[in-house]
């Protein structure tokens, strides 16, 4: 959260710093501000709301040079006013934008006030601003300056730094929060991820934990925490232009709902070996040794894991736990049966999911991650990736990387029951087959719009909505409920169906929404009876199953029928009506649907 930019080269820096700022908008959109360098003066604007605001205003007022700074801001600390957005300047000499919580800036801010230093925001990220101040101003050079503000600040981040003392150089660095250097003869751009520089360079460099480096228009050079000057391997990224434009689409989300079968059938064939048998990416020999799991995630990557969960025991008879990410480390987990921890993620830069998997190499765990963007910390970090390859995506409610992430699970799970015996061949060819059949049967789940328009008409006046499933489905009423409330803010929450009886009935009052995900197979069968008691007491029963598991609730209002599908494949395909159902509800009530209040696609604080 909170995107970061820094240009230096030989052309005029507004438009290239906006440009990438907007590829960023998905990381944090309540702020946004630029800082520029020229003729010895330091041109700042900053606004409140979405980059348009800032666009707005550098319209009136435009900045100029070939140096400068940019940043979106999804806020920590401090609320969302003008004077706590980036960049944050002293004096007119110094401006540095960044991402991250510096956790000690509390102490600093007293120490740095004790000095005389006058703070005018309440974020954490002044006090770097103060710390160069005082660096530069003792005529510390850049490289000196950062190494020893790097000393003081304790934390996750990634910023860089202007100083008008130095005009030729931007300082950055990084630690837990990314950061990406691109490059090319006349110029160098840092950026929060490799999307917002990709339109501009294809060579890009990643920084490594506690490195910090100086950067001119002609080169950039890369010390570790060490202060060692080091080379970071220089990486061809390749993100086509398409793939990151709407394409007629309403919305990003909307787009990427529709992109599922191609990101799956991507995602298939990249767990596909020559022989067309879903390996998972992983030899016999690690498969082998996979004895015990821990699926750690957050947010929808974390229902992932729970569906994931199911597949794993049923097909592969391997005890699974899944892990709340932001839990995980802090509670001192026991891995007496685990020898494997899988982290799920889709951008592969959740600090919470990071920090988990890294907790777990310490306890002597083989780490796997299922990223979709392969060029992220996570993924550089993990002994092994199985990539989903859903392409970028950009509406922060994640669609495609889920369903992505459920059919990198499946394949898994089939590729341990089978190195293990616990499946045999014939079965396994079986549920190989039909999953290769996943990207046609959810295309032809794509004219489910229409029918789902009705429905979202009466669930936008909602205040409250329930979401139920049993067994492998209800990790999916969860991730429905998940999707619902982000998107349209209407109280969502899913419970396991069995468990209405136990609390969550109280709930059901007249007309209250109950959407039920069933499936065709005998346990969906006991979701009747729970349903029916929900009937009884005057919900509003919405129904999404294929034609026959539906047909057994024959009193529900409203039935969404998905194609057919077995039922151990239910989960993929009925993920879609639940993006559909909150997408088209959300567009019904006139929120922001690719960038829902408060949240941010890519979280990098804890
Ligand atoms: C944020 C996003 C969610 C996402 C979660 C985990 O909270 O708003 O949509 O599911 O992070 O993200 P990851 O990239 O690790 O899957």
């Amino acid at each position: 959260m909170c995107g970061i930019v820094g240009y230096i080269g030989n052309e005029a820096c507004q438009e290239i710093i906006l440009g990438s700022l907007q590829r960023l908008e998905y990381r944090g959109y309540d702020s946004s501000g630029i800082a520029t360098l020229n003729d010895d003066r330091l041109q700042l604007r900053r606004s409140v709301g979405k980059l348009s605001e800032l666009k707005a205003k550098i319209l009136e007022e435009p900045v100029s040079g070939k140096i400068g700074i940019g940043h979106i801001r999804w806020a920590t600390h401090g609320g969302v006013t003008e004077q706590n957005a980036h960049p944050h300047s002293v004096n007119g000499e110094i401006a540095i934008v960044h991402n991250g919580i510096i956790e000690n800036y509390a102490s600093l801010k007293e120490e740095l006030m004790d000095k005389g230093c006058v703070f005018s925001s309440d974020t954490d990220s002044e006090v770097l601003a103060h710390l160069f101040s005082n660096m530069i101003g003792q005529g510390l050079d850049p490289k000196r300056a950062l190494e020893t503000v790097l000393t003081k600040i304790e934390g996750a981040y990634s910023f860089v730094a202007l100083s008008k003392s130095y005009p030729d150089s931007l300082m950055v660095a990084r630690n837990a929060s990314p950061l990406a250097i691109g490059f090319s003869d006349d110029m160098v751009i840092v950026a929060s991820d490799a999307t917002a520089i990709a339109h501009l360079t294809q060579k890009v460099t990643y920084l490594k934990d506690n490195d910090y480096a100086i950067l001119t228009s002609k080169s950039h050079t890369i010390y570790n925490g060490e202060n060692e000057m080091v080379n970071r391997e220089v990486v061809k990224v390749n993100v086509s232009p398409i793939l990151l434009d709407k394409l007629g689409f309403r919305h990003y989300m909307e787009k990427e709902i529709h992109e599922q079968p191609d990101a799956i059938s991507h995602t298939i064939s990249a767990m596909t070996d020559s022989n067309g048998r879903l390996t998972a990416g992983l030899e016999d020999y690690n498969l082998s040794k996979i004895k015990g799991i821990v699926l750690l995630a957050a947010g929808t990557s974390f229902y992932a894991a729970q569906i994931g969960r199911y597949w794993i025991e049923k097909l592969a008879g391997v005890p699974v736990v899944c892990e709340v990410a932001s839990e995980y480390h802090y509670r001192n987990p026991v891995a007496s049966f685990q020898t494997t921890a899988i982290v799920i993620s889709q951008s592969g830069e959740s600090i919470d999911s990071l920090m988990a998997v890294r907790h777990a190499k310490k306890l002597g765990l083989d780490t796997y991650g299922i990223v979709n963007v392969v060029d992220s910390t996570i993924s550089r970090e993990v002994d092994k990736i199985l990539p989903t390859r859903a392409g970028p995506e950009i509406g922060v409610a994640s669609t495609k990387a889920f369903t992505a992430q459920l059919v990198v699970l499946i394949c898994l799970a089939i590729s341990i029951g089978r190195q293990n015996g616990k499946l045999d061949e014939d079965i396994s060819n079986n549920i190989h087959q039909k999953i290769l059949k996943i990207p046609s049967t959810i295309g032809k789940s794509m004219n489910l719009f229409e029918l789902i328009l009705p429905i979202s008409y009466k669930l936008k006046n909602a205040h409250s909505c329930l979401f139920l499933g049993r067994d492998m489905l209800f990790p999916l009423a969860c991730e429905g409920a998940l999707k619902l409330k982000e998107l349209s803010y209407i109280h969502a929450e899913g419970f396991a169906s069995g468990e209405m009886k136990h609390g969550p009935i109280a709930l059901i009052e007249e007309g209250l929404p109950v959407v039920s995900f069933v499936s065709e197979d005998e346990i969906s069968r006991k979701a009747v009876s729970n349903l029916k008691e929900a009937e009884a007491r005057g919900a509003y029963i919405i129904i999404i199953g294929t034609q026959t598991a539906v047909n057994m609730i024959d009193f529900a209002t409203d039935k969404i029928i998905i194609p057919n599908c077995d039922p151990i494949l239910t989960p993929i395909v009925s993920a879609v009506p639940a993006q559909i159902l909150a997408y088209l509800t959300a567009l019904e009530k006139g929120t922001d649907i690719d960038q829902p209040r408060n949240l941010a696609k890519s979280v990098t604080v804890e």
